[in-house]
């Protein structure tokens, strides 16, 4: 038997609040695994149970039930140097705002116990890392959201994590700061380091994660590569037909989501189907994405 070589294990982890107005049972009895040097996307509609998830994975949050373990110690019983090789980039920032960019880093590499000399390299280091290096100077409390998102990247590496978490890393950044942020983290992957993370945008999970985790209400509706997801749970093609729809098209699978009507496709009909549409017809054809097997997986129905 050869041992398990698996970063983060989880079994059966549960956790329900206790709340005035009733129990919420946010994780209900959860298995995964995360190997190391990957990076996985745990992914689910609003409230589906992920950033519980991730706040039991640093310590911040007990499970009620189920195992937990990091670097295979259970959470609760991780040793100090351990926890330093753990880092989070939180859903919702928080930064010292009365400090500057530069202080904020140096402040946080001194909590880690990192000393002044290394800091002194380090922070000007990551900072330029994270396109930064102007702004070192100006309080927090003066940047851009997105600017701050930056930040609290730079400063989850201070202590060169093995393991780094991400709720939501990209969430209200513009199209540049994303593609920096994707650009940095799969340069973290390729170093060996471990990512997890979670988003909203499916473009974002199907090039960043070699596995992913779909959650919804605290279970798992299923796992795999982003490219065993799609095979899996959706026909290969969509047509994305704009309403009004031609008549006599071939009969697939479809949904109605407003002013036009996908069509889904599987590969060997892809070419027959295209042919059949008339010349004026409207259309957009696409491969099939994450974006379809979320969807489905989890419906359209907007969680309140
Ligand atoms: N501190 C808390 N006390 C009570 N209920 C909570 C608490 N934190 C979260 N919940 C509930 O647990 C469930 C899961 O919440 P969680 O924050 O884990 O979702 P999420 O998947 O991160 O969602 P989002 O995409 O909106 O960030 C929700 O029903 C939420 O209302
Ligand atoms: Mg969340």
């Amino acid at each position: 038997m050869t041992a398990d070589k698996s970063l983060i294990v989880a079994q059966g982890l549960t956790k329900t609040y206790t709340a005035k107005s009733g129990d919420v049972m946010a994780v209900k009895g959860i298995d995964f695994k995360v190997m190391p040097g990957t990076c996985t996307g745990l992914l689910g509609p609003n409230g589906a149970g992920k950033s519980t998830t991730m706040g039991m994975l640093m310590g911040l949050t007990r499970p009620t039930e189920g195992t937990l373990t990091i670097f295979g110690t259970p959470t609760s019983e991780l040793t100090r140097e351990q926890r330093v090789r753990i880092s989070l980039v939180p859903q919702e920032d928080n930064l010292d705002p009365d400090l500057t960019v530069s202080e904020n880093l140096f402040v946080y590499g001194l909590f880690f116990g990192i000393a002044r000399s290394v800091l002194k390299d380090r922070v000007p280091q990551l900072l330029d890392y994270m396109q930064l290096t102007e702004k070192s100077g100006a309080r927090v409390s003066q940047l851009s959201g997105g600017m701050k998102r930056r930040l609290t990247i730079a400063r989850a590496l201070i202590n060169d994590p093995d393991l780094l978490i991400l709720d939501e890393p990209t969430t209200g950044l513009d199209p540049q700061a994303r593609v920096l942020i994707w650009q940095r983290l799969l340069e973290l992957k390729k170093t060996g380091k471990t990512l997890l993370l979670t988003t909203h945008y499916m473009d974002e999970a199907q090039r960043l994660c070699d596995q992913i985790i779909m959650i919804d209400h605290g279970d798992i509706l299923d796992e795999g590569t982003p490219r065993q997801l799609i095979k899996k749970h959706v026909p290969g093609h969509v047509f994305d037909m704009t309403k009004p729809i031609p008549k006599n098209l071939p009969l697939y699978e479809q949904e109605d989501v407003g002013d036009s009507v996908l069509f889904y496709v599987n590969d060997e009909d892809a070419v027959a189907f295209r042919k059949a549409i008339p010349e004026k017809a409207t259309y957009l054809h696409r491969p099939a994405n994450l974006e379809d097997v979320f969807l489905r997986l989890t419906g359209r129905r907007i969680r309140e």
